[in-house]
């Protein structure tokens, strides 16, 4: 079993002063904002699915960042190129005024990563543009399908509309935030962003009769992870792309979460063999070693909605974080996580569910490939997670009453054995 400790090469302990694990907490309380509630650990060291602690005990990271650790912790493939840009003097940030090769080399690579999108613009390839964290691609989608109904369906601007989703997560700033369905995510943080209908996930009547003349896009994941690991009911994405053809819509896919392997297919649009217009991706797209988002659409429409000022961002795309999704990318290809995740998803999914068969805690047990949740009876899913932490895993509640299982993609046979005897243990 890979459960075994290995230092990494480079000790921190060179770079930073060593600090107990009561002093860090200390320091998060006093210099820190409180936004996350967390587990009472201090990480240490995270290699592959393993995160260690202080004390040398180990958990298997069940969580892996919600899909940002996809490849392992620090896989070594991912580590050994961001060492050598960084070390051969390639890696720091470049004004964007200037070309640099490793930000041609990642764009080409990306854009071929997906099938052709927005295929009803023609077979023009797909253009990336890059971002930071996830949130920003998510705006940039925004954008996009705004300037699309202003500029070819003659809506007047600043009346632009796009479809969402109840219980979506996009991210937290602002615009975002203000088509939450959770109060918390947006209350008292006015004023918000107009120009979002919420209809329920799964349900294309809905849909239906939220279009209107203003309307220019639907924004959605494909499967939700933050709002209670939801399915969809099948035929929904392929509703959707109906809906978007008839009435000139820009179909958006957010799977920053679901994609890259996630659910057992490269893109879980693929579950139902459908293709976006725009596709926004994030977290795993570097290894989980910097922040690298990218939106990506048909080339015309990128053509179309950017061009020079209308869009840019100092770090998006800069040299390390296109050397670690160049190598992200080809990892998942070389290692195919993707076959792993449906091959592992699958096995662990069906032991799940002969636990949950004889649990009187499981309400439901759902998900595609290494994305699986369990729903817990009452809706304390973060009981439970306390329960699997004190027996060394790690997980954490989606929306309340589930508990979410995104393990990193290569997982081992054993390492699921590891966490499915102590699923039993606070399951029966
Ligand atoms: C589906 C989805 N979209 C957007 C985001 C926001 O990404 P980030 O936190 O990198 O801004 C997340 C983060 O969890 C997500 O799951």
């Amino acid at each position: 079993m890979s459960n075994v400790s290995t230092r990494p090469p480079v000790d921190a302990a060179n770079c930073l002063p060593h600090v107990s694990d009561s002093a860090v907490i200390e320091m998060e309380e006093r210099f820190g904002a409180h936004h996350y509630e967390r587990l009472p650990v201090v990480v240490r060291e995270a290699r592959g699915a393993w995160i260690t602690d202080a004390a040398g005990k180990r958990y298997l990271d069940c969580l892996a960042a919600y899909s940002a650790a996809n490849t392992g912790h620090h896989h070594p493939k991912i580590v050994n190129a961001l060492v050598q840009s960084l070390m051969g003097n390639c890696g720091s940030v470049i004004s964007n005024v200037v070309y640099t090769d490793v930000l041609g080399l990642f764009l080409e690579k990306t854009a071929n990563f997906a099938p052709q999108l927005g295929p009803r613009f023609g077979e023009n390839g797909n253009k990336v543009l890059p971002k930071n964290g996830g949130v920003e691609s998510v705006e940039t989608a925004i954008k996009m399908a705004r300037y699309y109904g202003w500029k070819k369906k003659g809506i007047e601007d600043g009346k632009q509309e796009i479809i969402v989703f109840n219980n979506n997560f996009h991210g937290r700033m602002i615009t975002v935030v203000s088509f939450s369905s959770t109060p918390k995510y947006r209350s008292g943080f006015g004023p918000l962003t107009p120009g979002f209908v919420s209809v329920d996930f799964g349900d294309l009547e809905q849909v239906k009769k939220a279009v209107n003349a203003n309307t220019c896009g639907i924004l959605v994941e494909p499967m939700q992870g933050e709002g209670g690991m939801n399915i969809p009911p099948e035929g929904f994405l392929r509703g959707l792309r109906q809906i978007a053809d008839d009435n000139d819509l820009l179909l958006l896919f957010d799977e920053i979460q679901v994609g890259l392997g996630r659910t057992g297919r490269r893109f879980c649009f693929e579950h139902e063999n459908v293709r976006p217009d725009g596709l926004i991706l994030g977290k795993a797209l570097s290894g989980g070693l910097v922040p690298l988002s990218v939106f990506m659409t048909n080339a015309r429409l990128m053509d179309l909605a950017f061009n020079v000022g209308s869009d840019g961002s100092t770090f998006g795309g800069y040299p390390l974080a296109c050397v670690a999704g160049i190598a992200a990318l080809t990892v998942i290809e070389e290692e195919g996580l993707v076959e792993r995740s449906a091959r592992q998803g699958a096995k662990l999914k069906a032991a799940i569910e002969e636990i949950a068969r004889k649990s009187p805690h499981v309400k439901q047990v759902r998900g595609k490939g290494l994305f699986i949740g369990i729903e817990i009876n009452g809706g304390r899913a973060m009981d439970f997670c306390r329960r699997l932490l004190e027996l060394g895993v790690i997980v954490n509640d989606s929306h309340g009453h589930t508990i979410r299982i995104s393990p990193p993609l290569t997982i081992s046979d054993e390492e699921i054995d590891y966490l499915l005897e102590r699923l039993e243990r606070v399951l029966l």
